[in-house]
């Protein structure tokens, strides 16, 4: 393996020239790496052009890039691929194979792997996908769903999830999946926002063992009047047709509410409807979903991602970061709600024919030997988590670990959040058995693909880093006081110079915010909202937010939103919410909170506290600390100044900055005092 020998990051300095008509099937060198990323660099429509080459297109795009990328141009924010082409994503995850060898339809699409591990798994090959996506598309259509149209999908972990997208795609309805573990509040939030007209869901979810009612908060959110547009609810029956219902479950089903006219079960539907569905032809710049992520200020923001771009970047990074072999069995514990489920459960490995795992239930049930007993038991080759997860694990006895097998393993992957260099050597060496590569891949929801990564044996790897910039990746960083572009190696402000395929468009309805928020803070770039060093190897290590959002157990928190949750109690009059370091969530949440005036405190009202947040955002939303403070440090203008919070709760007292604008600076003395974070 040759090392990188970048200098001042110039990655394209003195690269051959790529000469052939199309890209290869991995990449093997760190030559041909350079050679690929000049010209992805100097000639993205040749780059791309080839990229979309890996799909099948009922009309191949004559152009392929037309971005703008600065908001003070005429055209402003302005972001196009492949405009002009006509392509369906279901087609491509599914059709296409088989019509290529109709073997195929008899290879393992997906491999159910529920949260009980003793439950029946059940596997299910390319052709019973494709017929299950028909029929089930043909379920939306007879409900009236058509090109456009947006569908929620609030599902658990189960294939039918998978199905539920993918018949979207098919008819190119937008869907907009909101996790299982959000609270009914913030799914109305999310089917009012897109104005959707249905909703697909389970009567519930198990998850470490437990009953989650998911029909019931549907029942609760299409109270809301914000949710009145909503007309059909369509209800999978979790474990429909198995005889070991879990004893709660049988219980909620029997009281489930029904409201007729609005409810359908889903495997009722599907007996009145063949398997005979075309698929909707697409524009390439036509969207294919909506996803919620949580924003620094404000309601969570719908990022809008559209058919051709995205599709044509998943495959090509999903193929090249894995360096995915026919034939090998992947696994990613993301779940679907989430970007990572999207790109690297469903659409990234289904458009490159792979094998891939949907996985039900959490990392520690029923023990925390789970993930690697799922390896063993499905064989699996190729698997991507969170290093949340790999550090809640590594606290307990490697023997977890090591009475395990996991020799089929090849390559290891982690995501969501930056990785300390001791869970990356824990992961590399026990996990892996020091045999298998790790690819930090460094992306966000807004981004749809990988960004940042290595690709396996071509360059080294140093624990902790994401190393460098994917194909068509421009990255540039910045002096927050200066917004100056800074040389490496430096630390600043990562923005990414130029569009990717994969990029979002826009966010649903607002399109404003979405250049506010991403292209105002650096004219001319996308900005990340993450800080990272490069350095003189070009290597890029991620630090972190820099703005208020909480990367808590790889979930996105919005301080805002948790803010706002606090506030609806009634005996709060304010709140403020920071993040501190956390060795195993990577950080914690600590909720500064005044109470109104003879409200007496209490562990009771704490424990309420929480419990409302839970509640209003969802039960994955977990405040660890409540710290009742009587005032809050604020500038004479009454805005609270969160940097000092923030240095308070580090806990980093002695580089506090400068107070002076402070209304009463005793104020932050009093929480030094108080604070069990500097006790
Ligand atoms: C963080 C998840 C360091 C980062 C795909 C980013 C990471 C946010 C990494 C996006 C990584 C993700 N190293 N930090 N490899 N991957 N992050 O939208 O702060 O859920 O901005 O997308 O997660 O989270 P999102």
């Amino acid at each position: 393996m040759s090392s990188p020998t970048l200098i001042d990051n110039s990655i394209t300095n003195n690269t051959i020239i790529w000469d052939k008509s199309s890209l290869p099937d991995k990449i093997q060198t760190f030559d041909e790496y350079k050679s690929l990323y000049t010209l992805s660099i100097e000639d993205p429509n040749r780059f791309w052009k080839m990229a979309a080459e890996r799909l099948n297109w009922y009309h191949f795009p004559t152009k392929i890039k037309n971005t703008e990328f600065d908001y003070r141009t005429e055209r402003g924010i302005d972001i196009k691929w492949f405009e002009d082409g006509i392509i369906n994503v279901c087609y491509n995850c599914l059709d296409r194979h088989i019509e290529k060898d109709p073997n195929i339809a008899n290879q393992i699409a997906l491999i159910f792997e529920p949260d009980i591990p003793t439950d029946t798994h059940h596997h299910i090959t390319y052709g019973e996908l494709l017929c299950k996506v028909k029929k089930f598309a043909n379920v939306l259509k007879k409900h009236g769903i058509k090109k456009g149209d947006r569908v929620t999908i609030y599902m658990p972990m189960v294939i039918e999830a998978c199905i539920a997208l993918l018949a979207c795609a098919r008819i190119g309805a937008i869907h907009s999946v909101v996790f299982g573990g959000f609270s009914s509040h913030s799914v109305a939030e999310r089917i009012s926002d897109c104005n959707g007209t249905i909703v697909i869901t389970s009567d519930f979810g198990v998850r470490g063992g437990k009953c989650i009612p998911l029909k019931s908060k549907i029942d609760q959110a299409l109270l809301m009047p914000e949710c009145n547009t909503v007309k059909t609810v369509i209800v999978f029956q979790r474990y429909y047709g198995m005889e070991n219902l879990k004893d709660d479950c049988v219980e909620r089903r029997k009281t489930l509410e029904w409201v007729n006219g609005r409810d359908f079960w889903a495997h009722e539907e599907l007996e009145t409807v063949n398997d005979i569905c075309e698929p909707e032809q697409m524009n390439a710049e036509d969207p294919l979903f909506i996803l919620y992520t949580s924003g620094s200020t404000g309601k969570p923001k719908g990022i809008l991602h559209t058919t051709g771009g995205y599709l044509t970047y998943v495959n090509l990074t999903f193929k090249y970061v894995f360096a995915y072999n026919p034939g090998e069995i992947y696994m990613c514990s993301a779940d679907v709600g989430w970007i990572t489920g999207h790109s690297y459960v469903v659409y990234g490995p289904l458009a490159n024919q792979a094998t891939t795992v949907v996985f039900e239930g959490i990392p520690t049930y029923p023990d925390v030997s789970r993930f690697w007993n799922i390896i063993d038991k499905h064989q699996i080759n190729i698997f991507y988590t969170a290093p949340t997860a790999i550090r809640s694990l590594m606290a307990h006895n490697d023997s977890y670990v090591t009475k395990t097998n996991r020799q089929s393993l090849r390559l290891l992957g982690t995501v969501g959040e930056p990785i300390n260099p001791e869970a990356w050597r824990w992961y590399c060496n026990v996990v892996g058995n020091g045999r298998c590569p790790i690819v930090d891949t460094w992306w966000q929801t807004e981004t749809g693909g990988f960004m940042i990564t290595p690709i396996p044996n071509v360059w080294e790897l140093e624990a902790g880093s994401a190393t460098l910039p994917f194909f068509g990746i421009q990255t540039q960083i910045f002096d927050e006081k200066t917004r100056k572009p800074l040389e490496i190696p430096d630390r600043g402000e990562l923005c990414i110079r130029d569009s990717w395929p994969g990029q979002a468009r826009s966010l649903y309805g607002n399109h404003k915010r979405f250049v506010d928020v991403y292209f105002k803070p650096y004219p001319g770039y996308y900005f990340s909202g993450d800080g990272c060093e490069i350095k003189k190897n070009g290597y890029h290590w991620i630090t972190g937010r820099v703005d208020d959002v909480l990367v808590i157990s790889g979930h996105n928190i919005g301080t805002a939103e948790v803010e706002s949750a606090l506030v609806q109690h009634v005996a709060v009059s304010e709140a403020a919410v920071v993040g501190y370091p956390d060795p195993i969530k990577n950080q914690g949440m600590y909720c500064f909170v005044t109470l109104k005036d003879n409200v007496l405190e209490s562990d009771e009202l704490r424990k309420e506290l929480i419990k409302t947040v839970r509640d209003v955002i969802g039960a994955h939303v977990h405040p660890d600390i409540i710290h009742f403070a009587p005032n809050l440090p604020k500038t004479r203008s009454g805005k609270i100044m969160r940097r000092i919070l923030r240095k308070i709760v580090e806990p980093d007292i002695h580089n506090l900055g400068d107070t002076s604008t402070l209304n009463d600076p005793t104020v932050v003395d009093e929480l030094i005092r108080t604070s069990p974070r500097t006790k």
